[in-house]
């Protein structure tokens, strides 16, 4: 693992910025120590496990679900929520990449790189290829999906795996240069929260690009997503959102149900 990251993480207990012992990562200054495992660094600590409050939050933690992701779950999920049109002209997984790469703008900018709600791994090794020189930190809080990301991610030495929650991200303030968040916004107890870490969590001028899904195009989708608890949103709502948190020049490109937003910490 890139010991470049014990310089970004803050100890999850008393936020003290610099753990220490990649081999066995630990805080210096409350003594809290670090889980460890599979290449795999768990910031959430025993006793503030938390618990999925949704059925969509619950799949993602299935073993089955994670392997089948990529090949039969997202895409089925683009269908549904974004509109048959939408997920052939998005191109699948490899154009969202091309869009969330180019928005990133990765050639241009200085990592490190945090992918954050990685899933099985497929946007954060498109990352770590496209930035070779850069730490590329995916963050998960399925252990099943980090477990498929672990050995998908293997050949680069610049990724690291974290898991963690996106509501207290385990990153000292303005450490990452830019954060890509890929289809998990929907899934989030509170995606306020989410934006105020990743404007805490962004240096001056980082950059934010994200993608979820707008109102359901079908009846089926409407009434999945109910069940499921996947929340949508409205174009206004997130610009509105971001710019109150103080994030500038918003955009965002619809395909069908789709929205790919992005926005940058001043
Ligand atoms: C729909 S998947 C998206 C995966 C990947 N970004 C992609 O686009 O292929 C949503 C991911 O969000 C993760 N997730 C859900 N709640 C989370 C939280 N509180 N903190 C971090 N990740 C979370 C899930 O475990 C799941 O891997």
């Amino acid at each position: 693992m890139d010991p470049a990251l014990l310089t970004i993480l803050r100890c999850p207990g008393c936020k003290a910025s610099g753990l220490s012992d990649l081999r066995a990562p630990h805080c210096p200054a409350c003594g809290v120590t670090i889980g460890l495992s599979g290449g795999v660094l768990d910031v959430i600590q025993a006793s503030a496990e938390p618990t999925a409050s949704s059925a969509e939050q619950r799949l993602m933690q299935s073993q089955l679900v994670a392997r089948l992701y990529d090949r039969t779950w997202r895409p089925a999920f683009v269908r549904l929520f974004a509109g048959k049109g939408a997920s052939a002209e998005l191109g699948g997984v490899g154009g969202e990449m091309f869009i969330h790469k180019h928005s990133l703008a990765i050639e241009e900018r200085e990592g490190p790189w945090l992918d954050l709600s990685c899933g099985p791994g497929a946007f954060t090794r498109a990352i770590g290829a496209a930035a070779p020189g850069a730490l590329v930190v995916g963050l998960d809080i399925s252990h099943a999906m980090l477990e498929v990301a672990a050995t998908r991610t293997r050949a680069y030495s610049n990724v690291a795996l974290v898991r963690g929650d996106a509501h207290a991200l385990p990153f000292v303030d303005g450490s990452i240069g830019g954060v890509n968040n890929a289809g998990a916004l929907h899934v989030y107890d509170d995606p306020e929260q989410v934006f105020r870490e990743i404007w805490r969590v962004l240096r001056p001028g980082g950059i934010y690009v994200g993608s979820t899904f707008a109102e359901a195009p079908s009846i089926v989708g409407k009434v999945v997503a109910r069940a499921a608890g996947i929340r949508r949103f409205a174009p206004s709502e997130l610009r509105s959102w971001l710019q109150r948190l103080g994030f500038a020049d918003y955009e965002d490109l619809r395909v069908g149900g789709a929205i790919i937003f992005r926005a940058r910490r001043p």
